[in-house]
């Protein structure tokens, strides 16, 4: 089914209070409007088992071959044990737009491929209204590469294990800009544990790049008045997006 760009806006619960001036392109998914329920605030949990961090000479200078090859033998945590298979991320591997989430889900675990479900439907809609898609400018990844049992939010000590995948991917990618979705993925990129109310809105940094942060779509389709936020938080990492690759071009 087509949207219209009001119908994208009122899909993501915006309309009519925000409004994109420029174009918008025309979807081809819909998204359910979700019950909503009142969700706990997510922690980020304390390790409760020991994991073996990764050596981050094992993973400098890999190259996208023999880092997904890595990331699918891995066992540097406890998440490869239930695991299907670990998954890296899809998109563009020179996107000007990195996303990052939490961990794959159930069906992620299935695919191999991150947010492909109620939450990636979000997902890409928020990336359409934006003028992007996960093939389009975009790559998206997680905190951690493979799916904690029951959707369980990844410990501390899985997360920073997991890190060193992640910073890797950020230097191959070398984004223009990232949008961390939700507390895990702004810990895990800017080692930080405050609340994710206090970082959004604001330009953050992680070794120069911009950085956004903003809710994880999963608690936005469990709030969507607070849909409007993280659109506010998207218009932002646009803006920072185009200083930066004005930056880059001069
Ligand atoms: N939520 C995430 O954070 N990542 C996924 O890949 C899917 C759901
Ligand atoms: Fe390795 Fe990350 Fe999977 Fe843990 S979550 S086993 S660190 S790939």
């Amino acid at each position: 089914m087509s949207l219209s760009r009001e119908q994208i806006l009122h899909e993501m619960g915006l309309g009519p209070i925000w409004r994109v001036r420029e174009p918008l392109p025309v979807l081809a998914t819909d998204v359910p409007s979700a019950p909503v329920i009142p969700s706990p605030p997510v922690e980020v949990r304390p390790a409760t088992q020991q994991c073996q961090t990764l050596p981050s000479a094992t993973v400098d200078g890999l190259n996208w071959p023999d880092l997904s090859q890595q990331v699918a033998d891995c066992r540097a945590c406890v998440l490869c044990q239930q695991r299907k298979q670990a998954v890296l991320g899809v998109g563009d591997r020179q996107a000007d737009w990195l996303f990052v989430g939490e961990g794959p889900g159930a069906e992620e675990d299935v695919k191999g491929e991150p947010f492909v479900g109620q939450a990636g439907k979000l997902l890409d809609n928020m990336l359409a209204a934006l003028d992007l898609g996960r093939d389009r400018k975009v790559y998206i990844a997680n905190a951690v590469k493979c799916r904690p049992p029951g959707n369980r939010t990844p410990e501390a000590a899985e997360m920073t294990a997991c890190r060193p995948y992640l910073e890797r991917q950020i230097a191959l990618i070398k984004p223009k800009i990232i949008v961390l979705l939700g507390k895990a993925a702004m810990y895990s990129v800017l080692h930080d544990d405050s609340t994710l109310a206090s970082k959004r809105g604001q330009r953050l940094s992680y070794q120069g790049i911009p950085v956004v942060v903003t809710y994880h779509p999963s608690y936005l389709l469990r709030n969507l008045p607070d849909k409007a936020k993280a659109w506010e938080d998207l218009l932002l990492a646009r803006r920072l997006w185009r200083e930066s690759s004005k930056t880059a071009q001069t």
